[in-house]
């Protein structure tokens, strides 16, 4: 079966298309049109901006997956309806080849997500494609599948190596461990109690006077200063849940700026909380592993981009006495797209569910 996903739950407009032949799934496109310097000039995404940005782009990325040529919608709103009868026929030929419409409903800002539901519904009922709704974190989650060119899901899902597994997911929105028994089977065992990790980078990077997003901003400054240049803490890390509060580590960085105005160097205030935050989610994730003696440890979203954190979970993984497999998404399928929205619904399809097709701004897993 092929599937064509569309990802629009924050500011990256994504459309893919993944090939699923019996129990092998391929990419075979994925487009990703970033709004970041939309957005940049207001420290942040503004919803209204996002929702305008994939009502423009989500026809364009149509287009350009279908391989149809001046792909537009004239007005903001409008539906297919306004195509020629040969833009439609094309449309009509590509989607003759594709089996299931994915989108993403939550969770993100509601007026973007609508914008993908309200987009999917309308080729939908033109190609009479079904369609079906995807758990944006699911995504993220099983992103790990796509690791490999040709992966085989049944096979992994079969396979008692990787299970039970750890998964990590660390986005702008999210901070969640999950415990996954199978492929088909996880559940959630502890989140933040307040800022996402990616949430406290941007929020630090804007401390720090840098554009948004602030985690590969971050990233580079950090790489130029001293991560044991200033104490600051690693918060939760002395409790034995798995839950993660990022906020009383942004405040520590604010009282630092506050207090050192004159001798702040930045680039070790950058490489000091980059240290703080990666040793923090990378100890709790060991240690969850430790606890389900996991097979496998799995890193995905936003913020496993950054490669201290993918260092600084790949040491203490290593450090466990069952020392389990760290499967780190590739980078490209870190942040949001829609090859990772593919192959959620895909796993959902094998496993014969769906969900409603109503956007859901603070949908959990
Ligand atoms: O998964 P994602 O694209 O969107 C959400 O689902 O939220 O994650 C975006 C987040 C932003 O907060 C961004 O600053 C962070 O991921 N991020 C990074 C890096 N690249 C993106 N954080 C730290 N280091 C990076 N290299
Ligand atoms: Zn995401």
């Amino acid at each position: 079966m092929k599937i064509l996903a569309i990802e629009t739950s924050c500011d990256e407009t994504s459309l893919a298309v993944l090939s699923a032949y019996g129990m092998r799934m391929k990419l075979l496109r994925n487009i990703v049109a970033s709004q970041i310097n939309v957005h940049r000039a207001f420290g942040g995404v503004v919803p209204n901006l996002a929702k305008r940005e994939h009502l423009r782009n989500l026809p364009i990325l149509l287009g350009k997956i279908a391989q149809i040529s001046n792909f537009h919608l004239p007005d903001e709103g409008s539906t297919l309806d306004t195509f020629s009868t040969s833009k439609l026929s094309k449309l009509k030929r590509f989607f003759g080849g594709i089996d299931l419409i994915a989108v993403t409903v939550g969770p993100g800002l509601e007026p973007a997500l609508w914008t993908g539901i309200n987009f999917a519904k309308d080729i939908a009922k033109k190609t009479k494609v079904p369609i079906a709704g995807v758990n944006h974190l699911e995504g993220h989650l099983y992103s790990f599948l796509l690791s490999q060119k040709t992966v085989n899901p049944k096979s992994k899902i079969q396979n008692s190596k990787l299970f039970p597994a750890i998964a990590l997911i660390v986005s702008g929105g999210h901070t969640m461990l999950i415990l996954m028994k199978s492929a088909f089977h996880y559940r959630k065992l502890g989140e933040t109690r307040d800022d996402a990790a990616g949430e406290a980078f941007d929020k630090v990077a804007r401390l720090l006077r840098l554009p948004y997003p602030g985690g590969p901003e971050i990233e580079r400054l950090a790489k130029k200063g001293n991560p044991d240049a200033i104490a600051f803490p690693r918060p939760m890390l002395d409790q034995k849940n798995h839950s993660f509060s990022f906020s009383g580590l942004k405040t520590a960085v604010l009282y630092y700026i506050r207090d050192h105005r004159e001798d702040a160097s930045p680039e070790d205030v950058a490489a000091s909380f980059e240290k703080a935050i990666c040793e923090t989610l990378a100890v709790k994730t060991a240690r969850a592993a430790e606890q389900y003696r996991a097979r496998s440890v799995l890193l995905s979203g936003g913020v496993a981009a950054n490669s201290s954190l993918r260092k600084a979970v790949r040491r203490a993984v290593s450090a466990l006495p069952q020392s389990p497999k760290l499967i780190v998404t590739q980078k490209k399928f870190c942040t949001d797209n829609a090859a990772i929205i593919a192959v959620a619904a895909y796993i959902n399809y094998l496993k014969g569910e769906k969900r409603r097709l109503v956007a859901s701004g603070d949908l959990s897993l």
